[in-house]
């Protein structure tokens, strides 16, 4: 059966700092995952068949992707860039509270709906998501290393959750997440690169 590979990127000085959005580097711990996750996806495909590796634009994905091998082709998405958090772009969130408290309200009141002033709502990623997810439909053997928010619509999409339960999903850094989807539901398997 096909299954599908989700990974976030490697920590990120950004994550470090709190700071949402931008486009850092990563982090030493970033790299390390960086380094391992060849191993781990070898382990978790089982065999040698090469998978075709999805990134998004931004150096955090590109750089978290580099070491897998030379075999697996890469492609880059706009589709898969980070939601983008407009005016609270490169902030923390106790900068977001403090310099638009009633955007922080107004998300915490309503996450899935709530749209960055400049920026994305969970539901525009799963509505920009589509073109990716009927390309993942009819492909086999895709990788995706990604972002927090825009992994988490994905994960939901498989798992058949309902689009607006993305924003709460789980899915933590320096995990490889492989997806099997069946007859009676997806299956999941984890790989935690334990950094
Ligand atoms: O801004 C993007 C983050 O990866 C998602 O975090 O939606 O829980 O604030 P959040």
């Amino acid at each position: 059966p096909r299954s599908i590979w989700l990974s976030r990127h490697g920590e990120s000085e950004f994550n470090l700092d709190g700071k949402i959005g931008g486009d850092a580097d990563l982090s030493a711990r970033g790299q390390m995952y960086a380094r391992k996750l060849p191993d781990l996806v070898l382990e978790s495909v089982g065999d040698s068949r090469p998978l075709t590796v999805w990134t998004s634009t931004l150096k955090r994905t590109i750089s978290t992707a580099r070491f897998l091998p030379p075999t697996y082709n890469q492609l880059q998405w706009k589709a898969l860039d980070e939601l983008d958090s407009g005016v609270c772009d490169c902030l923390t969130y106790a900068e977001i509270k403090e310099q638009f408290p009633e955007d922080f309200q107004a998300r915490d009141d309503d996450k899935y709906n709530y749209r960055y002033r400049g920026g994305e709502s969970y539901r525009d990623v799963v509505i920009r998501l589509e073109p990716i997810i009927m390309e993942l439909e009819r492909s086999e053997n895709i990788l995706i290393v990604t972002h927090q928010a825009v992994l988490r619509c994905i994960y939901a999409y498989f798992m058949q959750k309902s689009q607006t339960e993305s924003p709460w999903m789980n899915v933590p850094l320096h995990t490889l997440i492989k997806l099997t989807p069946r007859a009676y539901g997806t299956q999941e398997e984890r790989y935690d690169a334990k950094i």
